[in-house]
């Protein structure tokens, strides 16, 4: 079979040359789209991540092409009825980073509840006085997590292991989470007066933009910390900093920050294609980032070598029991 790649890193190419053998592969760096030269008529399968534009153009270089496996869990770079027009069966890879992220949103927890960062900054400057750095237990506190879906299940499963007191706020409940792991369902309100810890888990859409506004902040208890590691947009950036300012909130933990570009899909920022301009920040960020009680990571939650080894194994396995006439995960199916 005739597989070819695009959008590849080198570590990438080594991993599929070793798990997809006897097949002819062909490796592109760049991306595929309309004015893209090279001969392609006899690939069989092709995989794509999002900055190659399957469309009716680039299909016609591929007139023996029956399978595209997107390493991406986003399809929008495909034209689907085109494919099914010609019967080409797409796949994506729909998970890859759930405990990741939530890993992620733990180490912003504990490096606020533990002051890890000014306590490694003193002890780099030589300083080994615990002077302010008395930091507080998890155990007996209330997170309240806000979108209890993919990510927020697992930060949930995690809380319960700090026997942490678990608050949920979702417009589909998951009572799984209610008899596992002792989550409770309240209104917003109330996981916003009652929660010593907000962590964020929805998607940023019209309905959840700026959920944590001026209004919803009078409403968190008072020194509460806030963790964001989903998007920027959920949060207004200027009644953060207000509330940091006048003590309403005691810290946050954030991994995005409002102005970053509209990502759709993180691997994205790993991409060359990735435009820079995205990470220019304003002065509220600007603020933010000179805070003492705010940490800010640099969208990096999703960045683990186990996470991006998924997307990668995931595509492979697509491909292989797409060849093995059993193909999973289609989108078109
Ligand atoms: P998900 O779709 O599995 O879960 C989102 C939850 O939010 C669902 O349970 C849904 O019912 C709930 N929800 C949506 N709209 C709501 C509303 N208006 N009111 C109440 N509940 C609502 O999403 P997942 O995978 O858990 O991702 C959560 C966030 O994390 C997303 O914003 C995603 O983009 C972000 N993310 C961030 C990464 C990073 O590196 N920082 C990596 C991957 C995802």
């Amino acid at each position: 079979m005739t597989i070819a790649f695009f959008e590849l890193e080198d570590w990438e190419k080594d991993y599929i040359t070793k798990n997809l053998t006897s097949h002819d592969l062909i490796f592109f760096e760049e991306s595929l789209t309309d004015d893209f030269n090279s001969d392609l008529s006899k690939v069989e399968v092709l995989s794509v991540f999002i900055y190659s534009k399957i469309d009716k153009t680039t299909l016609s270089k591929m007139p023996n092409l029956k399978f595209i496996a997107t390493r991406s869990t986003g399809f929008d770079h495909i034209d689907i009825e085109a494919c099914k027009e010609r019967n080409i069966e797409v796949s994506n890879v729909p998970t890859y980073g759930e405990n990741t992220v939530a890993e992620h949103c733990f180490a912003l927890i504990l490096a606020l509840s533990r002051n890890i960062i000014p306590s490694i900054e003193k002890v780099r400057r030589g300083d080994f006085s615990l002077d302010g750095l008395r930091g507080f237990d998890l155990k007996g506190k209330t997170l309240g997590v806000i979108g209890t879906g993919n990510i927020g299940k697992h930060v949930i499963r995690m809380a319960n292991g700090f026997e942490l007191k678990i608050l949920g706020y979702d417009h589909k409940e998951d009572q799984e989470l209610v008899t596992k792991y002792g989550l409770k369902y309240v209104p917003i309100d109330k996981l916003l007066q009652n929660s010593d810890i907000i962590s964020l888990h929805l998607p940023d859409n019209p309905q959840t933009h700026h959920l944590i506004n001026k209004e919803k902040i009078s409403q968190i208890k008072e020194g509460a910390y806030l963790i964001n590691t989903s998007r920027g947009g959920l949060i207004d950036t200027e009644a953060l900093v207000n509330a940091l300012t006048d003590g309403k909130l005691a810290g946050a933990g954030l991994d995005v920050l409002e102005e970053e570009c509209n990502i759709k899909e993180e691997r994205q920022i790993l991409s060359k294609q990735f435009p820079k301009k995205c990470l220019l920040l304003d002065i509220a960020n600007n603020i933010l980032i000179k805070n003492e009680k705010v940490i800010i990571t640099p969208h990096n939650a999703f960045n683990s070598q186990e996470a991006l080894l998924r997307i990668l194994s995931a595509t492979v396995e697509n491909i292989q029991s797409y060849i093995l006439k059993n193909p999973k995960n289609l989108i078109n199916a």
